[in-house]
């Protein structure tokens, strides 16, 4: 069952906006809807979100991404439709049920790091636990370690302003992660990133999340991050979705002409990962030796050389074990598609 389920999602913004939705249902575009005064961010969005997957919602400026998130933590309401976290109807509850779910489920990555100026970086990662009543020891055993596992020990007394972009991510993604929630919102928590430090931090999400299986929703406006990170992507325009899929899916079957041109220019080669090639590892054949397996997440291009010039697929393996096997021809179809 999906842990998060978005149904019929609609939201306009304007002095009235249940007078906007019945022009919506009357069939008026967002263009026609503005000249009426009012903002349709979202159109009928339906999505089901699984249990640890790493769930991307991507689009360019304007098309709604925020807006949607904001959905999914409960702090704006849909004009129609309907947000499910497991059990509970978002777009209903009432606010102090809606605030303790926030605290016990939810946890944010925000694109300015969102951290508090005044604080340590270890009060910082500590904070979700300290808003739900942890005692302090504890909050700050749990924080060290989580402050060790994104790479940052030696600063914990530091304040943020004294640490680099990438670091401060760092930061917000160890609160996120100390808060214990199942579910973490990450709005284009990477976006102001220099590219390698951004590659990097992609990288560590992707073997935190191989480890830690939590359930991401990641927004971004760069395609390639979406592909290279993501489970499933969901493409957002206008506020409407077009097409749900894996990188795979996206890149070679794309459902819609929007997506295909925005797929149509996407190095294959360093956007998909090893395992949109994954063939089942042959049963009954012993593990291999650690040297011959590739890791699960590494892109098609980090193994390209591994693979060429030999007659064997390669073992793929994800946090140890293994789980398929990657040829040469499955990667060659990958890159170079049928005319
Ligand atoms: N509070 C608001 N009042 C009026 N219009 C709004 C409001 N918030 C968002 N909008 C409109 O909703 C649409 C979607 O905005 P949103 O911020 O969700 O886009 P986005 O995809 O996150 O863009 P970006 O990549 O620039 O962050 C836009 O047309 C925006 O103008
Ligand atoms: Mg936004």
């Amino acid at each position: 069952m999906a842990l998060i389920e978005v149904r019929g999602l609609t939201t306009l913004f304007g002095p009235r906006p249940q007078a906007g939705l019945a022009l919506w249902r009357q069939g008026l575009d967002k263009a026609a809807l503005l000249a009426h005064g009012h903002v349709l961010a979202l159109q009928s969005v339906s999505l089901d979100i699984q249990p640890g997957e790493i769930f991307v919602i991507m689009g360019l400026s304007g098309s709604g991404k925020s807006t949607l998130v904001r959905h999914l933590n409960g702090l704006q309401r849909p004009t129609a439709g309907q947000v499910w976290i497991g059990e509970d109807e978002l777009t209903v509850l009432p606010s102090r049920r809606l605030n303790a779910l926030r605290r016990q489920r939810l946890a944010m990555v925000f694109q300015r790091f969102g951290l508090l100026a005044h604080r340590s970086v270890l009060d910082n990662v500590a904070f979700g636990l300290e808003l739900r009543g942890v005692a302090a020891r504890e909050r700050e055993a749990r924080a060290r370690h989580w402050i060790e596992r994104v790479g940052l020990q030696g600063w914990e007394a530091h304040r943020p302003a004294q640490l680099s972009g990438g670091m401060q991510q760092r930061v917000g993604l160890a609160r996120a992660l100390c808060s214990d929630t199942d579910i973490i919102l990450m709005d284009e928590a990477f976006s102001a990133l220099d590219p390698l430090i951004r590659s990097q931090l992609q990288g560590e999400l992707l073997s935190l999340q191989a480890e830690l299986g939590r359930t991401i929703v990641f927004i971004t406006h760069d395609l390639d991050e979406a592909l290279r990170i993501g489970s499933r992507v969901a493409i957002l325009r206008d506020g409407a979705v077009l097409q749900v899929g894996t990188p795979r899916e996206l890149l070679l079957q794309p459902t819609d002409a929007h997506v295909a041109a925005f797929v149509a220019d996407v190095n294959r080669a360093r956007a998909l990962r090893v395992d949109s090639a994954l063939a089942p590892w042959p049963a009954g054949q012993p593990a291999p030796a650690p040297e011959r397996a590739v890791d699960a997440d590494a892109t098609l291009e980090q193994v390209l050389p591994r693979l060429v010039g030999r007659q064997a697929p390669l073992a793929v393996r994800r946090g140890g074990a293994v789980v398929g096997q990657v040829a040469l021809d499955e990667v060659r179809a990958l890159l170079v598609p049928p005319e």
